[in-house]
């Protein structure tokens, strides 16, 4: 096998039209083009997510390229985000990736896109040890994920209904904020008294989680409250409500790592970006023993240096596709 193993990631699941140029396990170049156009909407409207991904795809490719200072014969392989995710966008990236591949007579690899948010943290160190617990925590999945070894993963919770960043957004939404809420209602809680209203904590069995209750919770509450309520006590609704799904978060995280007596752990996902986790997973983890593992800020949200990565573990185990591959929107590993 050649020593100079070159990978090109794409990544086009959701509203984020990203490339990146992987050498060895480095990442030399990481291009994301994020879409606008849906903040008007209040949500991601999938038409449009995948024209602009569409629009967006070239250009993306093209800079990651120049930023690595590499040409596409050096490619050992192409990697794209096969799924989960939106159906259209996805076709996309895959459909990129393929002609691509093809008329460079490279391989081509199918990656899983939570997979690929759990070992972006093996881009920069320091690296967690296997096995480890991941959350994994975004706009479509609130996961505990056993992390045996790079490519060997095993779920062990995940939520009933809602996602994390779904919770985030959707009451950041009730609040009047634009979309996406989930770091506007961040940075507004940072202001704000996290003891200021509470709000119904939702409790599962198992290692699951449940948000939709969270949801009811908020809107009742607000409901009740007069008119002007929201804008006079906007930074403690935040606050409180961020407080609310970082310990929901936070207990079962606490009871995985418990249950299968493992101090490694990490969190992932475009939630992972949340101040409030990042600094209770830091502060528990420094009461309870535990290494804590917390991406930069640019490979939590959705962004393809995570893909190229994890298609460099599936290269070193020839995990190639097949060139008739086709996209899944829902995906389970
Ligand atoms: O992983 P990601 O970029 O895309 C998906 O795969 O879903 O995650 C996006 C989600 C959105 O719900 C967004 O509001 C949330 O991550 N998010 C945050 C923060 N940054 C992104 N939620 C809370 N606080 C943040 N700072
Ligand atoms: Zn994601």
């Amino acid at each position: 096998m050649s020593k100079d193993i070159y990978i090109l990631g794409i990544e086009s699941s959701c509203d984020d039209t990203s490339a990146a140029i992987c050498y060895n396990g480095k990442i030399l170049s990481n291009i994301t083009a994020s879409q606008k156009i849906h903040e008007e909407w209040g949500g991601v409207v999938p038409e449009l997510a995948s024209r602009a991904h569409q629009e967006n795809i070239v250009p993306v490719v093209d800079a990651a390229f120049k930023r690595a200072g590499i040409t596409p014969e050096k490619l050992s392989a192409v990697a794209f985000t096969r799924g989960p995710g939106l159906i259209g966008s996805l076709l996309v990236g895959a459909s990129f990736a393929k002609s691509f591949a093809m008329a460079l007579e490279k391989p081509i690899i199918a990656t899983h896109h939570m997979v690929a948010h759990i070992l972006a943290h093996f881009i920069d160190e320091p690296k967690p040890a296997f096995p480890f617990i991941c959350l994994t925590v975004s706009g479509g999945h609130t996961q505990l994920v056993l992390v045996k070894n790079y490519l060997d993963m095993e779920i062990i919770g995940t939520t009933v209904d809602d996602a994390a960043g779904e919770a985030f957004d959707k009451t950041a939404k009730m609040l009047g904020l634009a979309y996406p809420g989930g770091p506007l209602l961040d940075k507004l809680a940072q202001q704000g008294n996290a003891q200021a209203f509470t709000f119904a904590q939702s409790s599962v069995g198992e290692l699951n989680f449940s948000f939709s209750g969270l949801k009811t919770s908020v809107l009742y509450f607000l409901q009740k409250q007069a008119p002007d309520f929201v804008e006079k006590n906007l930074s403690d609704l935040c606050a409180s409500i961020q407080y609310t799904i970082v310990q929901m978060l936070m207990k079962q995280l606490i009871k995985a790592s418990e249950q299968y007596n493992i101090r490694e752990i990490a969190i992932a996902g475009g939630v992972s970006a949340n101040s409030g986790l990042r600094q209770s997973i830091a502060q528990t983890g420094a009461e309870l023993g535990w290494n804590t593992y917390i991406p930069a800020f640019q490979y939590c949200t959705d962004n393809a240096a995570m893909i190229a990565i994890t298609a460099y573990f599936q290269f070193l185990e020839n995990d190639f596709a097949a060139f008739d591959v086709s996209p899944l929107a829902r995906w389970q590993f």
